[in-house]
């Protein structure tokens, strides 16, 4: 009897744990009806079940919108963003007066979709597959009296609209959340310029532009830069209206446009190998965006998170900064001197500098005849923040300070900005060596007294030398005190420093250790000496994954060293152990690995160095592609596939390469190709879960559509890229140079044309058209076709295109399908520039991580 009665008392509980945990309770229906209302869990699900309606909160927010999401996914629409409510039960979503109303706890309208026309009977509210949510009255094919198309919040899905119509006077504009808990309109919005320029604009705060897509090019179908093979933007423009739209090539994509909090449109897509959305591109820079990091922040498109208030400055609202909404900006730690002095022996403001620099608009140019006369001009006016002396003159900058972006590195043309700050935040600068000169002085002095109250203990006789004992042992206690307020305040400015270092010391003692000779581990100092500090001239090119610059090592050896952009957010122990796999990768046709360096926060990889650099410097341009005869680009074309071979099938790792490319082939004094930066993709990958990923790899133009649109990853992707390189090396032209060639978008798609025409010579490149053998040229454009194949079961694997190349004219290829992406790849790089520049985006872009291809 009992078991009985424990057993449905379990089966009570797990009935009430299934209904706890089922948070949203569907009404099992698309529609709201005049006799329905929604609130609490209640939801509606699209026929299709694509799409969700009913209440939700952002994150952990106490705010509840009604919104519409994809089932499970992201919110894409909020109707209540500007009246956010706190109790779902007693708020209701219903039909009222011929108008679908929101009416919050205390059962007033707060939101309403305000349409005047039809009171009928037959109003109802459906929530559409494609994420639409109309009014109707009446039949199910007339027009819906209201939809949530024409109202867009932050998102922009498949067939919705921005732009504006003269008739209705309303205007359909994306509003970013103010952040990712705060669906409340924030400060940036996409609008359609109503200049009649045909282009769309990004404003901030409704009004100051900061960017344009450029205008509408009617025969490309593209708004400038903003092009990509996955949508297909349509602009429609007459006297009552215009606006913009898009439809997506392939309707199986999960794909929406997004005005995003931080400022820039993207495009994301859901992955369904990985199941994360990704973002595809993103314009413009974060840095561009207009006052991002609020007043007194510093941008750098480099560091993570983008904004750091400037020295002397703290964030106005922590909570605010913390959750990525920069808007609220900096606030000084200290009044300035000029603000509030109230004594007269206060220090006057001084002048921090800030090198690398791109200047803040709003600057005033002053007439000064010197930096100092700048400086003082600046000093003299209590509104000065901040000064620049340069090319230019003297500048200043009255009020607050916005658009500061810190330049780093290769960009480093900015110039110096000299900010005012109170004079004590300079004492604050120099504690360091306070500290240090304090416990210096503590140690000399308790050293004296335990020297001088020993002596007097051993001959402490009379009462006056007692009485000096006393003393002296209580100089000797003040000592001691002295030296432990001296090493708190040492360990305190030491403290932060120990803690950087001792991660890069645990893991140098971790090399040291375990290291057994297989790749040489370099100290900072020899590679510093090596590159002449990194200068600009040792530098060699930049990569993937930094910059590259020539170095001498001991012995007159010349190496290439590639130091690793610092973010690579690996583990430092998996960083050295991916390395050490990789060095043990030798073939003919790949860049030794030498040794690397891990110190001071830099990653350093050093191989050996390849005096001719890489293939694209010969390939594209006029001058030296007379260099690369046939017999040369053959033997490239070649080398290449045993290179891409053997660390697919012949190495232990089974390495994709990811980014096969024209720069990534190296040639050496006799031209034979060396594959560089295989493994990178590895190293950098070895930490990626699905759930965090913060690399890019690949290159647009090289992808192939698996790995572009789905993130599927395999070795035929790598074939896939060879495709390119192989048509790239034939033909010598770029597969990024073909947007502007009419009908054909792509290398693959110019080649195809001819090829299919029988025009196949025309594809090799002029310069040894004449001199190549024709049969061997015009096998490798076809086995570049084979690899181009839109789906990868039809691609060769790598061992069959080596057989292919070598195989004998009576052999016969089989018949190539139509290349993918002939016609409708475009690039689309985050920075907007040519696609051979885009292998990286800046932070959580085009980030695919591959769990197919470990
Ligand atoms: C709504 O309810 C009223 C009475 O309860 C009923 O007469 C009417 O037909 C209902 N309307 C719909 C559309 O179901
Ligand atoms: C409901 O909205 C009305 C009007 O906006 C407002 O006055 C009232 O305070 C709101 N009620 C609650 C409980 O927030
Ligand atoms: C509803 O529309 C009318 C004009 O059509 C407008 O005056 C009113 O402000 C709107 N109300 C809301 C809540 O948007
Ligand atoms: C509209 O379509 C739905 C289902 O597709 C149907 O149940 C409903 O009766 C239709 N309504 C009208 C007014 O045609
Ligand atoms: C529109 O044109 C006016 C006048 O030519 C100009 O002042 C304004 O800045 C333009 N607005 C935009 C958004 O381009
Ligand atoms: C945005 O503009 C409005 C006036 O149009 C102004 O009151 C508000 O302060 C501005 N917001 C910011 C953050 O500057
Ligand atoms: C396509 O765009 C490019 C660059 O924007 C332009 O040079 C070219 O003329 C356009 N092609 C056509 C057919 O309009
Ligand atoms: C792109 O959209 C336009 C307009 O909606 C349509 O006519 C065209 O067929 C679409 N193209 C493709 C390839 O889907
Ligand atoms: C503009 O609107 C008017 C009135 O609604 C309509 O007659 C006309 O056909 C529309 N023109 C276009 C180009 O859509
Ligand atoms: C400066 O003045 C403000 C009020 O104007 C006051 O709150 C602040 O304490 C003063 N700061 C100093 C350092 O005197
Ligand atoms: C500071 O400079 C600005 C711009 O040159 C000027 O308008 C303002 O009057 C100056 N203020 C003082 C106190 O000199
Ligand atoms: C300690 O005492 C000895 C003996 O009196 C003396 O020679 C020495 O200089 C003293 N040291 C210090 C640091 O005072």
């Amino acid at each position: 009897m009992d078991t009985i009665t424990n057993l449905m008392k379990s089966m009570v509980y797990v009935i009430l744990l299934c209904l706890y945990l089922k948070t949203h309770i569907c009404l099992a229906a698309d529609t709201i009806t005049t006799n329905q209302s929604l609130s609490g869990d209640q939801t509606i699900v699209s026929a299709g079940g694509v799409f969700e309606l009913g209440f939700f909160n952002p994150g952990s927010s106490s705010k509840y919108y009604i919104g519409i999401w994809y089932k499970d996914l992201d919110v894409v629409w909020v109707a209540n963003r500007e009246q956010p409510i706190t109790d779902t039960s007693s708020s209701e979503l219903r039909i009222s007066d011929g108008n679908l109303v929101l009416f919050n706890e205390s059962k007033s309208p707060i939101w309403s979709t305000n349409v005047s026309s039809t009171s009928g009977t037959s109003i109802r509210a459906v929530l559409l597959d494609n994420g639409n949510l109309v009014l109707r009255a009446g039949s199910n094919s007339s027009q819906p009296s209201w939809q949530s198309f024409y109202h867009p919040s932050g998102t922009l899905l498949p067939g919705g609209r921005i732009g504006f119509s003269s008739i209705t006077k309303q205007k359909q504009i994306l509003t970013s959340w103010k952040s990712s808990e705060d669906a409340a309109p924030g400060l940036y919005s996409l609008e359609l310029d109503r200049n009649g320029t045909n282009s769309y604009i990004l404003l901030w705060n409704r009004s100051k532009q900061y960017w344009t897509s450029g205008p509408w090019d009617e025969k490309n179908r593209t708004f400038g830069l903003v092009t990509d093979y996955i949508y297909n933007f349509s602009y429609v423009t007459n006297k009552n209206e215009s606006y913009f739209t898009y439809s997506l090539y392939d309707p199986a994509i999960l794909s929406t446009f997004l005005m995003h909090a931080s400022g820039r449109v993207r495009q994301k897509s859901w992955l369904r190998s990985v199941n994360q959305w990704q973002f595809f591109w993103s314009q413009p820079r974060q840095c561009q965006v207009y006052a991002f990091c609020g007043a007194f922040g510093s941008c750098d498109e480099k560091s993570s998170p983008f904004c750091n208030c400037l020295n002397g400055f703290e964030p106005k609202s922590k909570v605010d900064w913390d959750l990525q909404d920069y808007s609220g900006g900096c606030s000084r730690r200290t009044y300035l001197y000029s603000g509030n002095a109230t004594s007269d022996n206060a220090e006057k403001d001084r002048f921090l500098d800030m090198p690398s620099m791109s200047l803040p608009e709003n600057q005033e140019s002053v007439d000064a005849a010197s930096i100092v006369q700048c400086e003082s001009i600046c000093l003299n006016n209590q509104s000065c923040a901040a000064y620049a002396y340069d090319s230019n003159g003297c500048s200043i900058w009255i009020g607050d300070l916005f658009n500061l972006e810190q330049l780093t590195g290769d960009d480093s043309d900015g110039t110096t900005l000299y900010l005012r700050l109170a004079a004590s935040e300079f004492k604050n600068v120099k504690s360091n060596t306070d500290a240090a000169l304090l416990l210096w002085w503590a140690v000399i002095t308790w050293k004296h007294h335990f020297n001088c109250s020993f002596l007097f203990f051993a001959g402490a006789k009379s009462p006056a030398k007692k009485r000096s004992l006393v003393i002296a042992t209580i100089t000797a206690t003040a000592g001691l005190l002295t030296v432990i307020v001296g090493c708190i305040l040492w360990k305190k400015t030491l403290g932060k420093r120990r803690e950087r270092r001792r991660k890069y010391n645990e893991t140098k003692s971790n090399i040291g250790a375990k290291n057994d000779a297989e790749l040489p581990v370099y100290s900072l100092k020899s590679i510093l000496v090596a590159t002449n500090n990194f200068s600009e001239t040792n530098k060699l090119g930049e990569g993937g994954f930094g910059p590259v610059y020539k170095g001498i090592l001991t012995e007159s050896q010349e190496v290439a060293i590639k130091r690793l952009s610092k973010k690579s957010g690996q583990g430092h122990q998996e960083f050295m152990n991916e390395l050490k796999l990789i060095a043990k990768l030798q073939h003919t046709n790949l860049v030794r690995l030498l040794g690397c360096c891990i110190e001071d926060g830099e990653m350093i990889l050093i191989y050996e160095y390849m005096p001719n650099r890489s293939l694209d410097k010969f390939l594209f341009d006029a001058s030296e592609n007379m260099k690369l005869d046939w017999d040369k680009r053959f033997q490239i074309i070649e080398g290449v596939a045993q290179g891409v071979l053997y660390i697919h099938k012949y190495s232990r790792l089974k390495i994709i390469h990811r980014d096969l490319k024209t720069s990534n082939v190296l040639l050496d004094d006799t031209m034979k190709p060396r594959i560089s930066d295989f493994g990178m993709a590895r190293i950098f990958g070895i930490n990626q879960t699905e759930a965090n990923t913060n690399r890019v790899v690949g290159t647009y133009g090289y992808m192939s559509p698996e790995y572009g649109l789905y993130g599927q990853f395999s070795e035929k992707s790598d074939v896939f890229s060879y495709g390119v390189l192989l048509l790239e090396i034939v033909s010598g032209k770029r597969s990024g140079s073909f947007y502007h060639v009419e009908r054909a978008v792509t290398l693959a798609g110019w080649a195809w044309e001819l090829w299919k025409e029988g025009k196949g010579m025309e594809v090799i490149d002029a310069s040894i058209r004449e001199t190549c053998r024709p049969h061997e040229a015009l096998r490798c454009i076809h086995v570049g076709f084979l690899c181009l194949q839109q789906s990868p079961a039809d691609r060769p694997t790598m061992s069959s295109v080596i057989h292919m190349l070598q195989a004998s004219d009576a052999t016969s290829l089989p018949p190539s399908k139509e290349p993918a992406f002939s016609t409708d790849i475009r690039n689309s790089s985050a920075r907007g520039s040519s696609s051979e520049t885009c292998t990286r985006f800046s932070n959580n872009e085009v980030t695919i991580s591959l769990p197919e291809a470990r």
